[in-house]
């Protein structure tokens, strides 16, 4: 026995295993061919950024840049890094950095793991996935209405349902600005409900208050001024065009005067999709407009609007439905004896690879029993035997694992190695 001490993966974040893995797979295909059917092209940017650029766009009063990054000072240069803790400022970073929307808008996507140091739950996690969308240059409430109706349309696709849309307008920030003064009065009006948190936030970011699941203080939250009474009226024709054309649409939505985000760059369009069926960590998506984030983070001003979806929220809901997939290593299974069957098999597979099988050779020298055990634990429809016969007469003998297969089929069947291929093309 060793004496290293075994390690186990870190707290709140997954190995993700076969067959598990297989239901990742096939929603990142079924994502990627949504999302090419609306014209959104990939954009793939570091995992590690500079520090400032999440405290400055996502705010610094905010619970992922006070208390959930994974920030720290890379000794080797002293420079101060952060993990990753949501797409769209990387995203609006490397928009800035290349010039990207120099002589037109873009649709861009991204999928991959994103960190924040929550207390790990279900459907909360320290590493966790998001697919990411954003649609950078586009001003007009027709692309807010296009990116939920997108959702929708995945949401059909994988065929869920029991899964609602929230939606507010966060204005422009004149109007939070008098928003702002009005709610700091009520705060200090209620300040004996507010806990520790909302307190140190009540002068700094007073909306961020109205986002707290303190039990005690929701009356409080719930009877605030809203923001939405502040709204003037391009803001109030912004929120109408959305609903105008979800209505078109037939998705339905409820207002949420409370629905604030957690992140600080939003103004006018904020949404959520949300579910009863995932417990506590019910929102499966979040995202709206952020007009003014490219100009804070030094780029010349271009209105944007995107989302991100938690990946492991969407498959713990697509879980729920009864169409798993399980997985299958291979189509043909290479069972050999000797050196020289060994040998042939690796030949013959490579043949086979050729003509599209997904094909294992048996690895290393077992007898034929434990080989059929892993030839049938592969799932493969057939297993391929190169024994010592099966050479001398340079015929393979072929057996139907998989009913299906063999159906109308003599079990098993000698075919020769020079028509293995199209033998086989024309059986499966
Ligand atoms: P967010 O609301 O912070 O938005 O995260 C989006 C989604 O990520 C959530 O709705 C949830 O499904 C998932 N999520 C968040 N935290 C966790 C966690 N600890 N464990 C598992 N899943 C989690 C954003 O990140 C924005 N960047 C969205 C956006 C894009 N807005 C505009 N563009």
């Amino acid at each position: 026995m060793s004496e290293f001490q075994k390690v186990n993966a870190l707290t709140g974040m997954k190995d993700v295993l076969p067959p598990e893995s297989a239901q990742w797979e096939a929603l990142e295909a079924e994502v990627r061919d949504w999302l090419a059917s609306y014209g959104y092209l990939n954009l793939r940017t570091p995992i590690l950024e500079q520090t400032r650029l999440f405290s400055r766009g996502i705010g610094e009063v905010t619970d992922i840049v006070e208390k959930e990054m994974y920030s720290f000072v890379d000794p080797l240069n002293d420079e101060r890094l952060t993990m990753r803790p949501e797409f769209t400022a990387g995203m609006v970073r490397s928009t800035i950095e290349h010039n990207f929307l120099y002589d037109r808008p873009r649709r861009v996507y991204a999928m991959g793991p994103v960190f924040r140091h929550e207390k790990p739950q279900r459907g909360r996690y320290r590493q966790f996935h998001q697919i990411d969308v954003e649609a950078l240059g586009f001003a007009g409430p027709d692309v807010d209405a296009e990116l939920i109706i997108m959702l929708g349309r995945l949401w059909r696709r994988l065929g869920l349902t029991d899964i609602r849309l929230e939606l507010n307008s966060l204005g422009q920030a004149d109007e939070r600005a008098a928003h702002r003064t009005a709610l700091i009065a009520y705060l200090e009006q209620h300040v004996d409900v507010l806990d520790e948190e909302a307190r140190r936030r009540m002068y700094a970011n007073p909306l961020r208050v109205l986002d707290t699941k303190n039990p005690v203080m929701q009356d409080m939250a719930d009877q605030a001024p809203r923001l939405f009474d502040f709204l003037g009226e391009a803001s109030l024709a912004h929120y109408r065009g959305l609903c105008a054309r979800l209505d078109d649409a037939g998705i339905a939505y409820t207002f949420n005067a409370r629905l604030v985000r957690g992140l600080d760059y939003y103004n006018l369009t904020v949404f959520e999709w949300v579910t009863d069926r995932l417990g506590a960590q019910g929102t499966v998506c979040g995202g709206g407009r952020y007009d003014g984030l490219i100009e804070l983070l030094g780029g010349k001003p271009a209105p944007a609007v995107g989302f991100a979806i938690g990946v492991e929220r969407l498959l713990d809901l697509c879980a729920q439905k009864d169409d798993i997939i399980h997985p299958v290593e291979c189509q043909l299974y290479l069972i050999h004896q000797g050196e020289a069957g060994q040998r042939t098999a690796a030949q013959l597979a490579e043949s086979l690879r050729d003509a599209g099988w997904r094909v294992l050779v048996h690895a290393g020298s077992s007898g034929f029993k434990s080989q059929f055990r892993r030839a049938d634990a592969s799932g493969a429809i057939a297993a391929i035997i190169l024994g010592e016969d099966e050479l001398a007469s340079r015929c393979a003998t072929v057996k139907w694992l998989r009913q299906q297969a063999s159906s109308g089929q003599a079990q098993q069947e000698s075919i020769p190695f020079d028509r293995l291929v199209t033998e086989l093309q024309s059986r499966i």
